[in-house]
Formats: structure tokens, C-alpha cells, sequence
């Protein structure tokens, strides 16, 4: 048997809220269940630490790109043992993506073929999150190298996965322009290697944008935000621009107030999802990044801010306050 935070819910809910989250009790319940067994193609692995990241709270909510599955624990990624399954790692310490029962459990189950050892010397922290945000950093970061671009904007920039691209941009000479909603954040950013910051709560984010496009000309906006302010900034910057979203932050329902501009600018609006990247990229280019990633965290260039560690047995009614504390991760200890 193991403990685990299983899904009340199947499906969609139909509804779309956002990342946050007060209460997990209309979603989750802690619960004791069986260990899953695993199949042909599978592993099974013993969860050492959990990453909570927004699309696990999308999941759980019903408002992400894939039904829920009542009874099965949540979580989407994590670091563990390898214990049983149709693998060579058995007994290798491996992050991964849990495809068949969630990491928000004592042991999760998944595809074989996804498992990514880990070095030694890389922390518990960088190797629970290490698929979600730093693979989807590399992706979307080869996206901005091969455009060409010199520059490009990056909203939720205080986000993990904002700060991952602000130090690519630093190391590989492509300025970053951040887009923050608080002012606190942003001489952190620019520590880190954002080139301007702007405030979308300061009284003219718009006027500060404009200024800079005329000097740094981005064409690419990575936008995680999907409000108002994101849509204004899209049709003020330059012919060509392309507005890749890849995350719904916002509840906002932002108007396309000048269409035009894709007709007349051959400016683009697309999405980003890292799944459908992984089906279609270079198949080297995967572990290859790996290798990067692992890197890059243990060498400093990268790191995993933690907001704190839930134990699993109290995740239920604390989970949600480390959730709200800002610039950080939260993570759930199965062990604990
Ligand atoms: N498409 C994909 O394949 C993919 C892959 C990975 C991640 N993502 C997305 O990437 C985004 C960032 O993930 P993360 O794990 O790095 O996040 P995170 O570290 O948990 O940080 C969340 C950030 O969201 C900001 N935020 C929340 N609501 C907002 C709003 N209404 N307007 C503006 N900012 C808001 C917060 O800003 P404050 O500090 O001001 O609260 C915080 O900086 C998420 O949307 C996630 O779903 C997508």
C-alpha cells in the first residue's frame, strides 16, 4: 500500500480559473492505495520528491489539456528509484513524467522510454522539476536561436520558467525583455540578465514597451499570461512579431482589437505545449538537453528557487499556503 493524493474528479470541468488555489479538498483526497503494478513498456519508481508546477493545479481543476482520471494519484513530474519494470535503469536514481499514476504518491508509473538518469551531484530540487520548465526552456530558447532573433520578450518573467529563460538569453548574448506585474521583482530580473523590465502595474507598462522596441526591435513574445496587456503588447511590437503562448495564467479574455496586423505585418499568434514538442523534435535533441540541463544546474548557471517542501501527509491543508508564497517552488516529500 502507499499514500497518495488521488483525483475526486474525471474529465473536464469546463470552467477556466487559473493557477490558483486556496482549498485541494474539492479535487484531492489523501488517500491509501494500492501500489501500481507495472506493464509491458513501464517503469515504476519510488517518488523521493515532487514537483507542484501551475499545469498540475490546471489538471487537477479539470481546465488542462488532458482528463482527469478519478481514483489516480496527481502530479505530473518527479524524482525517484527505479525499482520494477521493463528497464534497464532498475535501481538508478531518474526524473521523470508520470504518464499512467501521478508523482503525488509513494511510488508513480510511466513510460520506460521517458526516464532521464540524473547525475550524482545534481540536487533533489533541480532533479524533481527537471522536465517541465527546464526542457520546455530549452525548446522554446531553440525556437528564439533559430529565428535569429537578438532580443525577445518573456511575461511571468519572475516564474521558474521565466528566470530559466532570462539566464539563457544572459549566456547565449540574446537580451531578454521581462514583463512583471511586481515592482519587487524587477531589479532580481535584472541581476539575473534581464536587459529592461517592464511593470504591467506601473501607469503607462505600454509607453515603457514602446520605448524599448525602438531601440531593441523583439519579434518574439513567449507569453505564459494571456491578459490584455500581453494582446497590447503583441500589436505594439514590430511587423513580424509572433506571440507564442504556452501558458493561461489569466483569467482574462483578452480582445484581438488589430487582426490587421497578421494580414498586413505577417505577424503570428501560436501556441506552445511541451508535449506535442517532445513527439516532434530531433530525437537527439532530447537527451542532448538533458545533458545541458544537468549541467547548467549543477554548475550555477540554473537555479530551483524553493518556496518549500510539504510533506505528503500534510499536503492537503498546506500545500495550498506554500503555493501562494511568491518566487518559488513548491514540492510534496512522499517519504514524509
Ligand atoms: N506549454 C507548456 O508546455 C508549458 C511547460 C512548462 C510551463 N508552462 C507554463 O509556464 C508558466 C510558468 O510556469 P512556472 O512553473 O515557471 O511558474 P511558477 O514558478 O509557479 O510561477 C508562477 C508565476 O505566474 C505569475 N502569475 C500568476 N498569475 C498571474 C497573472 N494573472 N498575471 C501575471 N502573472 C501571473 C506569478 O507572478 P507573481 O509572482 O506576481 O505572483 C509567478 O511569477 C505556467 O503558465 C505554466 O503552465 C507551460
Amino acid at each position: 500500500m502507499m499514500h497518495a493524493l488521488i483525483q475526486r474528479e474525471d474529465g473536464f470541468s469546463g470552467t477556466q480559473t487559473g493557477p490558483d488555489i486556496a482549498d485541494l479538498t474539492p479535487f484531492l483526497t489523501h488517500a491509501e492505495i494500492d501500489v501500481p503494478t507495472p506493464g509491458p513498456g513501464q517503469a515504476l519508481i519510488k517518488v523521493h520528491l515532487a514537483a507542484v508546477n501551475p499545469s498540475d493545479i490546471h489538471f487537477i481543476k479539470g481546465e488542462y489539456g488532458q482528463p482527469r482520471r478519478r481514483g489516480v494519484p496527481a502530479g505530473f513530474e518527479g524524482v525517484g528509484e527505479v525499482i520494477a519494470g521493463d528497464t534497464a535503469l532498475i535501481g538508478h536514481r531518474v526524473s521523470f513524467f508520470a504518464t499512467a499514476s501521478g508523482t503525488w504518491a509513494g511510488y508513480a508509473l510511466t513510460d520506460a522510454s521517458g526516464l532521464v538518469p540524473c547525475r550524482a551531484d545534481l540536487a533533489v530540487t533541480d532533479a524533481a522539476g527537471q522536465l517541465v520548465n527546464p526542457l520546455t526552456a530549452i525548446a522554446m530558447f531553440d525556437m528564439i536561436r533559430n529565428s535569429g532573433a537578438d532580443s525577445f520578450i518573456v511575461n511571468a518573467a519572475g516564474s521558474q520558467l521565466g528566470k530559466l529563460l532570462i539566464a539563457l538569453g544572459r549566456d547565449y548574448g540574446i537580451q531578454p525583455i521581462a514583463v512583471v506585474r511586481r515592482a519587487e521583482q524587477a531589479a532580481a530580473l535584472k541581476a539575473l540578465g534581464a536587459a529592461h523590465v517592464i511593470v504591467t502595474r506601473d501607469p503607462d507598462p505600454l509607453d515603457q514597451a514602446q520605448a524599448i522596441f525602438e531601440s531593441l526591435k523583439p519579434c518574439i513574445l513567449l507569453d505564459a499570461v494571456g491578459d490584455q496587456f500581453t494582446a497590447d503588447l503583441f500589436f505594439a511590437m514590430p511587423s513580424g512579431a509572433r506571440w507564442i503562448n504556452y501558458g493561461k495564467l489569466s483569467t482574462d479574455a483578452p480582445k484581438l482589437t488589430q487582426l490587421g496586423q497578421l494580414i498586413f505585418q505577417a505577424k503570428q499568434i501560436e501556441g506552445f505545449w511541451l508535449t506535442r514538442w517532445m513527439k516532434q523534435a530531433d530525437p537527439a535533441r532530447i537527451p542532448e538537453a538533458f545533458s545541458e540541463i544537468q549541467k547548467r544546474f549543477v554548475t550555477g548557471k540554473w537555479t530551483t528557487d524553493v518556496a518549500g517542501i510539504v510533506p505528503l501527509s500534510a499536503a492537503m491543508e498546506k500545500l495550498p499556503q506554500v503555493l501562494a508564497m511568491p518566487d518559488g517552488k513548491a514540492f510534496i516529500d512522499p517519504r514524509a
